[in-house]
């Protein structure tokens, strides 16, 4: 499915037409393209403390372009806000109006990235009041951005630093264009686990990763992902799927596994086939998922039960036989598709929302046990993405849901692989538990 519109409007006679009469003007965001630069001008780091000039050292050892203090005029291709050190509301007047004069410097298609500290562990009213603030300051900001321009945030538990592997791991993420579709978002980095990848092309290099609900669509992309970031693929599907299957397998180098996720083998059929077939598991991806849309007045049995069977019962069953088996303990990794329905509810899915809530409440009780093995479970809730699914919704109800957001414009099912890929790699090791929306901050449930 290809937005024309945005498109249309991205340049020469569509721009001045948009901007004349007051349309919405997405632009062509930029996606990671291997070999491409991490950011597409100088990076500047707001912020005073050990936080943030360890933070700043980092990035130079990255080969970026740093300044601690802002050039006038020279056009930006990042601005880092280090708030870690914010006791009280009063502390983020100075660094974040220090990055407000930069603000109008920024490129198109720039990040602006916060890096502060959670919450939940202030040691006092006033550190949590500052804190939060973060989270309204950051959210409102990504709203006020235009040009493809992101921002998002890193949230710093007790334990962890700036310059933590998966805080670094995280910052990487939300620099690139990997994250071009996810915006107004945070991610929490609650331990120092995780590592930086050998190499920054190949993040899962020697790991095996399986799929599910591969033949097509969003899991077809997540394949070719982690098969683009070194990793070798198992794509599970249906056999009613297979032929589809066979062709995705063929083109990441992968094997195919014909299996409907919601039988009870399904667990050891996995483990079974990876290890057979690749010697290891590492990678767990629960992306396989129906929808059976009715309003509950005239929902009937069989579409609740289908949706809650395959969307989040199944998962459930294959996690026990992962968490059981001896062959998923070696920095073990699940990535659990969720979606925005389940966030913030959607009429005529209640079935599939519930699923879709089932999976956050089941990827956070899980985390704790996975961390037993070095190993994490974080979930990705996707907003509107454009794929079969959604080319189907009515015109005029798909362009409003599309233009939803603050990037005005639906994601690629690729987009929603970048976020699972760098979930899945050991430099996202110390974030566990967690909901990350590619959603381009949608204006629902935001
Ligand atoms: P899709 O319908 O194009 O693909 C889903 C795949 O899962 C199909 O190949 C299907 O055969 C397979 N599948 C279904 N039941 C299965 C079972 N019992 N065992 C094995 N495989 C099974 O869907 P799409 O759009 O690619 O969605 C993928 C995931 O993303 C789903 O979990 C969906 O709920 C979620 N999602 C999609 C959004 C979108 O905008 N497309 C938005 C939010 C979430």
């Amino acid at each position: 499915m290809t937005d024309k519109y945005t498109q249309f409007v991205s340049r020469g006679f569509g721009k001045d037409i948009a901007k004349r009469l007051g349309l919405p003007q997405p632009v062509v965001l930029r996606r990671h393209q291997p070999g491409e630069p991490l950011v597409r001008g100088p990076v500047l780091v707001q912020g005073s403390g050990g936080g943030a000039d360890e933070l700043a050292a980092a990035l130079l050892s990255w080969d970026l372009d740093v300044r601690r203090h802002a050039v006038p005029r020279e056009k930006l291709g990042a601005i880092i806000l280090v708030l870690d050190e914010a006791a009280r509301p009063e502390d983020l007047e100075k660094p974040v109006l220090a990055a407000a004069a930069s603000l109008r410097d920024l490129a198109a298609n720039a990040r602006v990235v916060t890096v502060s500290r959670a919450a939940a562990g202030a040691p006092g009213p006033a550190a949590a009041a500052a804190r939060q603030g973060v989270d309204g300051l950051l959210r409102s900001l990504a709203k006020e951005l235009r040009a493809g321009a992101t921002a998002n945030g890193i949230v710093l538990a007790d334990g962890a630093g700036t310059t933590s592997p998966s805080a670094l791991g995280a910052l990487r993420f939300f620099l690139s264009g990997r994250s071009a579709f996810v915006d107004g978002q945070f991610l929490t980095v609650s331990t120092t686990a995780g590592q930086q990848p050998a190499d920054a092309e190949k993040p899962l290099a020697g790991k095996v990763a399986v799929v599910t609900g591969a033949a097509r669509g969003i899991g077809a992309a997540i394949a070719r992902t982690l098969h683009r970031d070194g990793a070798t693929v198992v794509v599970v599907d249906i056999p009613a799927a297979g032929d589809h299957l066979a062709t995705v397998a063929n083109e990441v180098h992968g094997t195919a596994l014909q299996l409907d996720i919601s039988r009870e083998d399904a667990g050891a059929r996995i483990i079974g086939h990876a290890v057979e077939r690749h010697g290891r598991l590492d990678i767990v991806i629960h992306n396989a998922g129906i929808t059976r849309d009715k309003l509950l007045a005239n929902m009937d049995q069989g579409r609740w039960n289908s949706v809650i069977a395959v969307n989040i019962a199944a998962q459930l069953r294959i996690n026990e036989a992962l968490l059981a088996s001896e062959h998923f303990r070696d920095a073990p990794r699940i990535v659990s598709v969720a979606s925005t329905s389940g966030i913030a509810g959607n009429r005529g899915q209640t079935n599939y929302a519930a699923s879709k809530g089932g999976v956050i409440g089941m990827v956070r009780a899980t985390a704790p046990l996975l961390a037993a093995h070095g190993g994490s479970i974080n979930a990705v809730a996707p907003g509107f993405i454009e794929t079969e699914m959604t080319a189907r919704i009515p015109f005029a109800t798909r362009e409003v849901a599309r233009r939803l957001n603050s990037l005005q414009q639906g994601g690629r099912p690729g987009d929603v692989a970048e976020a699972i890929a760098f979930l899945a790699s050991d430099a996202a090791g110390g974030i566990s538990g967690e909901v990350l929306r590619v959603c381009g901050q949608n204006l629902v449930g935001a």
